[in-house]
């Protein structure tokens, strides 16, 4: 079942700038892009630096500390090449043409799966 986690509104989301949203532990980055809003958990999957800082270009984000990039789609590492590590991803809707929501499959911490 999915969990509804944020709704945001085109005026809180600059475009090309991440913009923190709280689910802990490791929290939310989000990224509009024209119309499209990208969301992946904040804390670097490389060493738990902040992708909040991150540099943002075309769709992808490069995580400061050590220059790791990341697709905005997927979180697929794109750099390095010869690493493999996946940023989790959650799901974002559209719900009007100035509000997205954030979602999640996972059950919140500590709380067993029902299913
Ligand atoms: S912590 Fe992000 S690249 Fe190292």
């Amino acid at each position: 079942v999915s969990r509804l986690l944020a709704t945001l509104r085109r005026a809180d989301l600059p475009d090309g700038k991440p913009t923190f949203v709280i689910h802990p532990p490791r929290h939310i980055v989000v990224v509009r892009l024209g119309d499209e809003v990208f969301a992946l958990e904040n804390l670097c999957r490389h060493a738990d630096a902040h992708l909040l800082l991150g540099a943002v270009r075309g769709c992808t984000i490069e995580c400061r500390a050590h220059g790791y990039l990341f697709d905005l789609r997927t979180g697929a590492l794109l750099h390095p090449a010869d690493e493999s590590l996946t940023q989790q991803v959650y799901e974002v809707r559209r719900d009007g043409p100035d509000t997205w929501t954030v979602w999640t499959d996972t059950p919140p911490e500590g709380v067993e799966s029902e299913e």
